[in-house]
Formats: C-alpha cells, structure tokens, sequence
C-alpha cells in the first residue's frame, strides 16, 4: 500500500485527501517511480474542481499530479531504457500526487546531471509544454520576437529561458514588480506589468511597430483582441491556457488580412505517440542546456504531501514564480 491524494469529491482544495491505496503495478512497458516530488500546475485546480477529468477510462482512484521524479522501482517485461535505481522524471497525466507513480518508458526522462532529483519535478510538464509551444506550435525561429504571456508561472518562466537560450528576441508580461524583475532574470529583453502598462502598445513600441512574431498565451477571453492587434503579420498566437475565460469575439478581417495563424495546444490529451515523440526530441534538443546550467528548473517553495491543500491555496492566490513542488 502507498500514500496517495486521492479525488474522492470536487471542490476547494480540502477535497484533497490523502489514503492509502495499492501500489500501481507497472505494465510491459512502464516503470514504477518512487516519487521523490511532484509538482502543481494549473491543471491541477481545476481537476480538484471536476472540471478536468483525466483522459481514457476512469481510474481506480483519482489521483492529480501531472509530473514526478525519484528513482526507478520497478519495470515491465518489455522496458529497456531504464533499470531500478535510475533517476528519472516523466510526464504523466494523472497519479503523481503519490508515493508510487506509473510511466511508459518513453515519456520519461534521465533527470539532467547538475540537477538534484527532487527538483527534476519541475522540470516535465511546463518545459515540455513551452519547448512545444514556441517551436512546434508556434514554429519560432532563432532573431523571432516571442511574447510570453504570464512570464514569471510555471510555463511562462519556462519559456522565456527556452526562448533566450535559442536566440529569440523576448517581451514578457507580469502582474507585479517582484515577477517583473524576475521574468528579466529568466532572460526577458523587456517585461510588462500589466497592471501598469498597456501590453500591446508596449509590444508594438519594443519591435519598432512590427508586432511579435509568435505569442504565448494562457489568458484567453481579455487578450485575445490585443493579441491579435500586436502579432506581426503572417505571426502566430499559440493558446496555451484560457484562465480569464474561453469565449471572445474575434476580428477575422484581421486574421485574414495579415495572414495570422492561431493555433491551440493541449498535451495532457494528446496520442501517447505524440507524447513520445516530444519527450524524444525534448531530450535530443534542450536536456543538455540544463547539464551546461544555461536553463534551471524555477521552484518558488516546497510542501509536504501532507501540506497539499496548502500548496493548491498557493498557487490559487497568483504568487508563485515558477513551480510549486510537493516533497513526497
Ligand atoms: N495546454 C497545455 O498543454 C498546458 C500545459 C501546461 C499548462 N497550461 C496552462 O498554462 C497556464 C499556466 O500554467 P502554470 O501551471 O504555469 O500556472 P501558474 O504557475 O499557476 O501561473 C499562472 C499565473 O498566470 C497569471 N494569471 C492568472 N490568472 C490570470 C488572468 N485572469 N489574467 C492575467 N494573468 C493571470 C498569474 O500571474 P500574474 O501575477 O503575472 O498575473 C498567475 O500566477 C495555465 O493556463 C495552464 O492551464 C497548459
């Protein structure tokens, strides 16, 4: 048997309950982690909500928890890029708010060296989420100008460091001046508070009135009409998150006029295929920028398992920077 937080009604963060449940048994070609960490995102919120069930069938027992790392437990007969001991961290989508996780070899990862285990957590999710956003998605290029919306959370931070490291021209926007200095940090060449500045007017003036050539967005409704007014032509706006809301009118003689490309990404239900092969060329491309140090997980503070419903008030209150990770 193991601790796990287990989903058993939705609703505030006091629907977190811990229990015990029996250990995942790993399939032919998963591996079993004993989970060093996890770590929030946003998805998770909205989980505990009932507003985000896990894809495919319904488990056992709803676990949350997108991302772990800790050291390989147990593996299927079929699995050959890990052995027990080794130290991994992987994409999930669901179980990671537990002392055992489950993962197909193939969306797990060596954790980088230089980087502790409990922090590899961090790393999964956001990193593989922005990686894909500004290059897969967004189809940005080495001397492009990217805006990366919520610059200092956890994909926002991401972002910005996946973005200077390959040579992209970076804006930012943040909603205090602790996560404005911070998103510089990260490498931003300017940042926005928004709350005291007009972002697409401060876009449009730092690329000289050409506007951004991909944005990053996660807020949906309130920025949709900015966003659109300070992509560049032929840019492209990547929705990544809605958190102000999902529904805006849009002005479609714009998109047609300046040829612009909206394009929406999910990875907790995409094909495990494609899961596969972004982990694959995630590892192959940026894994050794976080061994050079040139890129660093962000991790704000740590809770206990115990402390879950504490660690999800956190991130609801918008102080974070960076990720918030639960110590198992
Ligand atoms: N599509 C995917 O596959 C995928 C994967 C991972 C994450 N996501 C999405 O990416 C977003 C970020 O996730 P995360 O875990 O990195 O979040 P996070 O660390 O919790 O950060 C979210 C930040 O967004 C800002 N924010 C929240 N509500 C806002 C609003 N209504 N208007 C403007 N800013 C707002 C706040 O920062 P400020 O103080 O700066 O406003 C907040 O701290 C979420 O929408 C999440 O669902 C999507």
């Amino acid at each position: 048997m193991m601790k796990a937080v287990v989903l058993e009604t939705f609703g505030g963060p006091e629907a977190l309950t811990i229990k015990e449940i029996p250990e995942p048994v790993p399939g032919p070609e998963e591996i079993r982690i004993r989970v060093a960490a996890s770590a929030l995102n946003r998805a998770d919120l909205l989980e505990r909500q009932g507003l985000y069930p896990p894809p495919g069938k319904k488990p056992a027992f709803q676990v949350p928890g997108l991302e772990v790392s800790g050291w390989v437990d147990a593996v299927g007969d079929r699995v050959t890029l890990f052995q027990p001991g080794d130290p991994v961290m992987a994409l999930l989508s669901g179980g990671g708010y537990a002392e055992y996780a489950l993962s197909h070899e193939r969306l797990a990862m060596p954790i980088p060296s230089g980087v502790p285990v409990a922090e590899g957590a961090a790393i999964p999710e956001v990193f593989l989420t922005a990686f894909d956003a500004l290059f897969s998605r967004g189809g940005g290029r080495p001397g492009d100008r990217v805006l990366v919306h919520a610059g200092a959370s956890g994909v926002g931070s991401a972002a910005i460091q996946l973005a200077r490291q390959s040579g992209f021209r970076v804006a930012a926007t943040v909603g205090s001046q602790r996560k404005l200095e911070a998103a510089y940090a990260f490498g931003a060449d300017r940042v926005i508070n928004y709350r005291t500045e007009k972002f697409r007017e401060a876009v449009l003036e730092w690329s000289g009135g050409d506007g951004a050539d991909v944005i990053l967005d996660f807020i949906g409704q309130q920025y949709l009409e900015d966003n659109l007014l300070c992509l560049a032509p032929e840019g492209t706006l990547v929705l990544i998150g809605t958190m102000s809301g999902s529904t805006a009118p849009i002005n479609l003689g714009l998109v047609l006029g300046r040829r612009l490309k909206i394009h929406g990404t999910a990875l907790r239900s995409r094909p495990v295929e494609q899961k596969m092969a972004l982990v694959q060329a995630f590892l192959h491309q940026v894994s050794g920028w976080f061994s050079s140090g040139a890129v660093k997980p962000v991790i704000d503070r740590a809770y206990s398992l115990a402390e879950i419903a504490e660690a999800h008030r956190y991130m609801e209150s918008n102080q974070n920077i960076g990720k918030i990770l639960v110590q198992v």
